[in-house]
Formats: structure tokens, C-alpha cells, sequence
């Protein structure tokens, strides 16, 4: 080959050992691998002995990276956070450990509404350099997308400053930012009594605006007894059905709406959270696909005692994913990895299934799957490289990294 003919591949690594999750019943694992990447596009994945020039690999790529046998999966994929938000609520978690409950907190005006008072205050700035903190830790451990709501802003110049804070993120960052707009989240103060009215000013006002101003990939809400009822939340899916948008829903976190089977009414992404999931819900999920996120750090820190219904979304082959719900008030979490551990322990879930959680069906729960979320042929190049033994090591250590390096495309 002469210097100035191009070879086939920017970089190739070799030695390496593969959880390609490209199969939905195993990890998809290729031991002593090697995979290609051109212009931040996977273009080959297999033996060495089946390259062009195997016993010169020099020939097939600018860069060529030995990865010493450890193991490249998928680039993780955090499906469901609240990343953007000013200020903490720990005086809330005291009060909590002391006997009040989470939704007595909401009703008195504290819980989501407390962080919107901080949000809205809080410069575009501010509120990117807290995000910042938090994405630094989840980049650590391989996190290649993230999902990022709106939802402490309740008015529309708040929501829009969230969602242009998670949308500079993705370009500051080496990360895909997927954007859903959340004004449906609460009841703001200036509303109290009128929730109706507040729907109107969601649908007529706040989502034709994000939209035009292509600000969300999707629309989620919160159907809940302390948040909106199922009306409404159809009715924020009527508009976002108008406007093209797909929809995604907090549903059943502590009482059962009927609010998932809604979304998938609506061919919902995913519906999210799940301890009060019903059959009847679960067979409208399986029908229409809608990707079930469980959010294990949501359920551990409300010290929450219903377990969602694993063993039935598993029967009805509804896909799971797992995600940290990273947010003030329910689950400040800001690792990924640790998630996965939640749902094998807490949940039950298996580490297979609690990795796919975070790769293939994390990758559905945002509409994704074609370009992200398994190593194949085809698929953007967002590949995580670890120092373990085994794939199942991801889920099975509590805190600390084993993450050596992440390829971003
Ligand atoms: O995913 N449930 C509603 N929304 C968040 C909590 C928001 C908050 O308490 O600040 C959740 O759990
Ligand atoms: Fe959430």
C-alpha cells in the first residue's frame, strides 16, 4: 500500500475482547477481537485472522490501539435523568429519615417545587456548571448518551433555559444529549388550584415553543396523584402528537394511573419508574414496544418497598432498561454503574439484563437503537474499554470504576 493511498480504517483496535450486546439473549461476547472504525462508524468487528492484512495490521489503520485483552462493550447509555437543576434537597432527605413522607413534603410546597424556586434563580451559567460536576462523574464510567428533562422551570423561559443548558452540554461534552421537555412535572405556585389552566399553558404555550424552537427530542410528564392526572397527561400527548413528538412518561411510581398503558396508548418510548405497574398495562407495553426504565436509585433512596413487577415484564417480553433518574428530590445519584448493581440486587434483575438495561434497551428507551447502543457494523463508534474479566463484573462491583478508556464518535 503506498503512503498516499488511505487505509481502510482511522483507527483499529485489536486484542480485545467483545460484549457486543448485539444478541438479545446473551452478551454477544467475541473473545481476541477486532474492531475497525472509519469516520466514527464501526466497520468491522470480528477475528484478526479475517482482516485485509493480518499479520500486518499497520496496513489497516492510521491508529492502531492494543487493548491488552480487556473488554469493549457498548458505550453507556444513561436513558432517563434530571441532570439540570440548581441547589440539593439533603434538608429534605433529614426530614424524611425523621418520619415525614415524600409526597406530605410535595403537598407542603417543598419536593420538585423547591428546586424550581432554586432553578428559576439560578443563572443559565449556574446551572451549567452544577450539570458539568455531575456529567464529569457519569462520563467516568463510560456513559457515551444521556437523556436530559426539563421540569424545574414550570414556565417558559425556565424550561427553555434548562433545555439550552443540556443541549450546550452535548456540545461542550463528549456525549450525545438526548433533550425531553418536562413542563408537565408539577403544579407551579403561581397555578395552585388551576391545574387545567396549567396544562393549557403547556400544550397552547410551552410545547409549541420548545418545539419550534427544536429544543426536546421527546415529552414526558408526570401522571401521579402529586403530579397530573391521566386526562391531563393525555392531553400533553395529544399536543406532542400534533407537533411530532414522541412521548415517554413518569408513570406508577407510587400509586397505579393507568398512566403507562396510556403511553403506550400512544406508542410511547418508554413509560418510567413502574412499582405500581399493572398486568393490564404491561400487556399494552408488550404490544407497542414501550421500553420499561427502571430506576433502582429512585427506589432505594424513597426507601420505596413495592418492587416493580420484573418477573412479569420479563414474561411479557417488555424491554427494560435502566437508568439513575439523577435528580434532587428522588435518587442524587451520579453513577451509572452503580445502578446496575441496584438492579441486580434490589430488583432481581440479572447482570446480563441489568447491561442491556444501560446499552440496547437504553438505546430504544430513546428511540435510538439504529445508531447506538450495541457494537456492530453500521453503528456509530461509542465503545467503552474495561479492564475486567468477565462483562458481569460491571453489575457485580459496588462503587469504584474498572473503566480504562472511551471512544466517542
Ligand atoms: O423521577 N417523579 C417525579 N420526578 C422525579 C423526582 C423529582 C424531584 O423530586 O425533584 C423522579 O423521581
Ligand atoms: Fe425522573
Amino acid at each position: 500500500m503506498s503512503p498516499a493511498e488511505t487505509k481502510p480504517f482511522d483507527y483499529l483496535i485489536h486484542n480485545v475482547n467483545l460484549a457486543t450486546m448485539a444478541d438479545d439473549t446473551d452478551y454477544g461476547i467475541i473473545n481476541s477481537a477486532c474492531i475497525g472504525v472509519k469516520s466514527g462508524i464501526i466497520q468491522y468487528v470480528g477475528p484478526q485472522a479475517q482482516l485485509e492484512h493480518p499479520e500486518d495490521l499497520e496496513k489497516n489503520a492510521e491508529s492502531l490501539i492494543n487493548a491488552h485483552n480487556q473488554w469493549l462493550t457498548p458505550g453507556l447509555i444513561d436513558c432517563h435523568t434530571h441532570l439540570v437543576y440548581a441547589g440539593n434537597r439533603a434538608n429534605e432527605f433529614e426530614m424524611r429519615l425523621n418520619g415525614a413522607h415524600y409526597e406530605d413534603i410535595a403537598k407542603a410546597g417543598g419536593g420538585i417545587l423547591s428546586s424550581v424556586r432554586a432553578t428559576r434563580n439560578a443563572s443559565e451559567q449556574n446551572l451549567f456548571d452544577s450539570a458539568s460536576k455531575r456529567l464529569k462523574s457519569l462520563l467516568k464510567e463510560g456513559l457515551t448518551t444521556i437523556e436530559i428533562k426539563s421540569g424545574y422551570g414550570l414556565d417558559t423561559e425556565t424550561e427553555i433555559k434548562m433545555l439550552k443548558v443540556a443541549k450546550r452540554l452535548g456540545k461542550e461534552f463528549p456525549v450525545r444529549v438526548a433533550t425531553t421537555f418536562l413542563g408537565a412535572h408539577a403544579l407551579p405556585e403561581e397555578y395552585k388550584n388551576r391545574a387545567d389552566d396549567y396544562i393549557d399553558l403547556v400544550c397552547n404555550e410551552m410545547l409549541p415553543t420548545i418545539a419550534e424552537l427544536e429544543l426536546a427530542d421527546a415529552v414526558d410528564a408526570f401522571c401521579e396523584n402529586i403530579g397530573f392526572s391521566y386526562q391531563q397527561t393525555k392531553k400533553v400527548f395529544e399536543t406532542a402528537k400534533q407537533l411530532g413528538l414522541p412521548v415517554k412518561l413518569h408513570a406508577e411510581q407510587l400509586s397505579d394511573q393507568s398512566g403507562a398503558g396510556l403511553a403506550a396508548d400512544y406508542n410511547a418510548l418508554s413509560a418510567d419508574h413502574l412499582e405500581y405497574l399493572s398486568q393490564a398495562s404491561i400487556q399494552k407495553m408488550a404490544q407497542k414496544g414501550t421500553v420499561a426504565v427502571l430506576l433502582p436509585g429512585a427506589f432505594y433512596f424513597l426507601r420505596e418497598t413495592k418492587l416493580p413487577p420484573i418477573q412479569a415484564l420479563r414474561d411479557a417480553k417488555v424491554p427494560m432498561a435502566i437508568a439513575t433518574d439523577s435528580n434532587p428530590g428522588t435518587s442524587p445519584a451520579e453513577s451509572i454503574l452503580l445502578m446496575l448493581s441496584m438492579a441486580c440486587t434490589l430488583f432481581r434483575m440479572t447482570p446480563l439484563e441489568s447491561l442491556q438495561g444501560v446499552t440496547i434497551n437504553a438505546a430504544r428507551a430513546l428511540g435510538l437503537e439504529k445508531e447506538v447502543g450495541t457494537i456492530e457494523v453500521g453503528k456509530k463508534a461509542d465503545l467503552v474499554l474495561w479492564d475486567i474479566d468477565h462483562p458481569n463484573e460491571l453489575s457485580y462491583q459496588i462503587g469504584g470504576s474498572n473503566w480504562t478508556r472511551t471512544f466517542k464518535s
